[in-house]
């Protein structure tokens, strides 16, 4: 079993990334290492140029990213932690995928059609081509499981056909150059709401800092912004359905299951019948509890820049290795004398 899956670099990481993405990787590392899978996790670096970007918050955002993760428990001893730049078999295989990915098959992608909007002739060509980038990225593994968002699954179902395509036209049945990966999708992709409004995904460009609970805040600043989250006046409900129409409400209740490891219903069964008042300060001191470790190693990490060099330097050395021979396959199959 291979485990593959990027993200892209942010700053200033909060609750939402973490319950996103983050926890789950260190989820699947965990339990898979254990049993001698490998995991790879990289900062999907050169994806970040696809779209206009300032290259002085692309290395810094990098580096964050990394601080973030390793606070969070993705352990660089046990997991492959890396950047793309750093492996440029990424953005070879990319190039040898080109020639196998289809323009119809690009052009159906939603991502591309929503992040290109009306102005198609002005949007990159890094934009059209990334979810042929994201193949490579897990191609070039032989990944056989990816964890992705929902909103991916149709980028590695892209992965799929490719690979399905290069073996058929390029490899022999019985030696087929890459492995069909399968996305893992988490079954309740914990989807967390700003604090100030509970239909907007919390995010870190939202100009208010009270909309969210960043990984660097420290346990005051989070008592006070989980007070103040935008509620109603109403008590919590016994059941999930008394949730219905109170967004607010089923956020901060979801951000409790999802940080205690229970589920909604477990939440309502301890809290229902009471008010904001009494449930607020449970859940600001259950973030706290789980989040004050995590932002202390955090807060410390991210101001390392020689020790976050070098655990990117020692991931990609490592991933260098293991893209070797699909690289080399993949080059040969197409008859390329090198
Ligand atoms: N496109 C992914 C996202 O935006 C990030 C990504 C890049 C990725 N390469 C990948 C995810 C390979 C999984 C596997 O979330």
């Amino acid at each position: 079993m291979r485990i593959v899956s990027g993200i892209q670099p942010t700053g200033n990481l909060h609750l939402g990334n973490y319950l996103g993405a983050i926890r789950n990787w260190v989820a699947m590392q965990d339990e898979w290492t254990a049993r001698g899978a490998t995991c790879l996790y990289f900062l999907a670096d050169l994806h970040a140029i696809s779209m206009p970007h300032d290259p002085a918050g692309l290395g810094a955002n990098t580096r964050e990213m990394v601080a973030a993760l390793v606070s969070c428990g993705i352990d660089p001893d046990r997991s492959i932690l890396f950047n793309q730049a750093q492996v440029p078999a990424h953005a070879e295989l990319q190039w040898l995928l080109n020639g196998t990915a289809r323009m119809g098959w690009l052009n159906r992608m939603t991502q591309w059609k929503d992040k290109a909007g009306k102005n198609r002739e002005g949007a990159s060509v890094a934009l059209f081509t990334y979810p042929v980038l994201q193949a490579a990225d897990v191609l070039l593994y032989q990944a056989t499981h990816v964890p992705v968002g929902e909103d991916q699954k149709q980028h590695l179902e892209l992965a799929r056909d490719i690979a399905q395509k290069f073996n058929n036209d390029f490899a022999s049945e019985d030696a087929p150059v890459f492995t069909l990966p399968d996305p893992i999708i988490p079954p309740e992709a914990a989807r967390i709401m700003s604090l100030r409004d509970g239909s907007a995904k919390m995010s870190k460009s939202d100009p208010s800092d009270m909309s969210r609970i960043n990984l660097v805040d420290d346990a005051d600043t989070i008592m006070q912004k989980v007070k103040k989250a935008k509620t109603d006046p109403e008590p919590l409900p016994s059941e999930a359905e008394g949730l219905e129409g109170r967004p607010e409400a089923r956020n901060l209740v979801g951000i409790y299951a999802t940080m205690a490891g229970t589920d909604v219903a477990g939440v309502l069964a301890q809290f229902g019948g009471q008010g904001f008042g009494q449930f607020k300060p449970a859940l600001g001191d259950l973030l706290v509890s789980k989040l004050a470790p995590m932002a202390a190693r955090y807060r410390e990490l991210r101001e390392d820049r020689a020790a976050l060099d070098a655990i990117l330097a020692r991931g990609a050395e490592k991933a260098r290795a293991l893209a070797v021979p699909t690289l080399d396959a993949a080059y040969a199959a197409l008859g390329l004398v090198r």
